[in-house]
């Protein structure tokens, strides 16, 4: 959606408190917006700075200046007690890597790192192959094909509970859970009902994980559970409540992630269906189109860090403490660094997107990611290459921070 020429000036306050479907159904049109006008802003209600072009983004996140956690912005006695939680959500939210700084973000993403490896993904790789083909073949058999309940989910899902050791047939319940983490990260829904509901998801994960660390502890399988059980043995090892948090993690980030780069690829493919008669007569262009998506419509939109010391960007001045919203998909359509950022273009080289971010947090799983995107986009079209939008407009999920479609549904053909 291009802004009326009347408001040429966004609400840029107005466009992070809430998820609205004119606003934000193309986030694009803003996001330009702020490259051109506002590359480096201060969201006055937020207390925020946004930052959306490609080489500040990039700064910021690779710079150590820029840290997670609050405390080590501003080491007050104060902030630098131990942590208290009043959401056993926060409590996990807190002690997963993604929000914690070195030593110890070195610790607990070492623990699991040797799970994402180049080699552990090769052996995965045709255990992914079948289950993309399964549910390839349970889609067809539907009335109403919808991609992303009966593909998209399950198949990132049935991954990760494969990895951790956690039985796939709960996915009903990770969904569930995940869907209201994504919410609460999102900061978009104030309602007490919410709240209510986000209290109690962490409180039942938490359970949940208690449980499959007990069971674990008794009879050890061959699953991170169980690895990361045993490197409690060695000096670096997991508490229980960082084992829990890392499993809260990499559910969610396989859940809210991976479902939208299938979900948009599909999309994107049958509404730019020029690049997808290139892609089904040059199969082997399967990986750049990945990355194109990724770019084009980066599933994670944006992330934050607080400044640990005063720092100049853009002739800004930001101060010591303050936070900065680093916008990832803005970023990957700077014109600066991509030519002709809002076409989609599969065959795009280079393709230095940042949509798994860059620096110390850099996506842990990236390489996954990338290869169920692609072996899912494949077994589709091989299977389906002349499907088709069923539905006039997208149904994007009422969320800012992620961007992925609550239902894609489509006519197989
Ligand atoms: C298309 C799919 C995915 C996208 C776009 C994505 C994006 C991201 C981004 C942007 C970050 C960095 C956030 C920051 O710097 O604040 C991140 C971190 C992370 N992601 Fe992903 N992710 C995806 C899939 C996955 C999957 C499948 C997993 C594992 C199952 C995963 C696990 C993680 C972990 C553990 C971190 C934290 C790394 C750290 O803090 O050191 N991600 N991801």
């Amino acid at each position: 959606m291009e802004w009326p020429i009347s408001s040429k000036q966004p609400d840029i306050a107005a466009w992070f408190r809430q998820y609205s479907d004119p606003l934000h159904r193309d986030p694009y049109s803003f996001y330009r917006y702020l490259l051109e006008e506002e590359p480096v802003y201060f969201l006055e209600e937020r207390r925020t700075w946004v930052v959306s072009r490609y080489e500040d983004v990039t700064q910021v996140l690779k710079d150590p200046v820029f840290v997670k956690e609050y405390r080590n912005a501003v080491p007050l006695p104060e902030t630098a007690q131990a942590a208290t939680f009043s959401r056993k959500i926060d409590e996990l939210f807190y002690h997963s890597m993604l929000n914690r700084d070195a030593p110890v973000h070195t610790r607990l993403r070492r623990s699991v790192s040797h799970a994402f490896t180049p080699n552990r993904m090769t052996r995965l790789q045709p255990k992914i192959i079948e289950i993309a083909k399964q549910l390839a073949h349970q889609l067809e058999g539907e009335a109403k094909p919808d991609l992303i309940a009966s593909f998209a989910f399950p198949l990132p899902v049935i991954v990760i509970a494969e990895i951790l050791g956690v039985p796939a047939e709960d996915r009903e319940l990770f969904k569930a859970w995940s869907h209201t983490f994504a919410r609460d990260l999102d900061g978009t829904d104030t309602s007490p009902e919410f709240a209510s509901r986000a209290r109690q998801a962490g409180d039942e994960i938490s359970d949940y994980f208690k449980c499959m660390i007990t069971e674990r502890r008794a009879r050890p399988r061959e699953d991170l559970i169980s690895e990361m059980l045993a490197s409690q043995q060695r000096e670096e090892g997991l508490t229980d409540l960082e084992i829990i948090a890392t499993c809260t993690l990499l559910l969610v980030a396989g859940h809210e992630t991976t479902v939208n780069l299938i979900g948009n690829g599909v999309r994107t493919l049958l509404t730019h269906t020029n690049q997808l008669e290139k892609l089904l007569h040059r199969p082997e262009w399967m990986p750049s189109t990945i990355e194109e998506v990724l770019r084009y419509e980066s599933p994670v939109q944006m992330t934050s860090r607080f400044a640990s010391a005063d720092y100049e960007l853009r002739g800004k001045a930001i101060r010591q403490g303050q936070s900065v919203q680093v916008m990832l998909a803005a970023a990957n359509r700077d014109a600066a660094k991509f030519h002709q950022p809002d076409r989609f273009l599969i065959d795009r080289t280079p393709n230095p997107h940042i949509a798994f971010a860059t620096g110390s947090h850099y996506c842990l799983g990236a390489p996954l990611a990338r290869m169920e995107g692609e072996i899912a986009l494949a077994a589709l079209l091989k299977r389906f290459p002349r499907m088709q939008l069923a539905a006039e407009h997208p149904d994007w999920r009422p969320l800012i921070l992620f961007r992925g479609l609550s239902s894609l549904l489509l006519r197989l053909e």
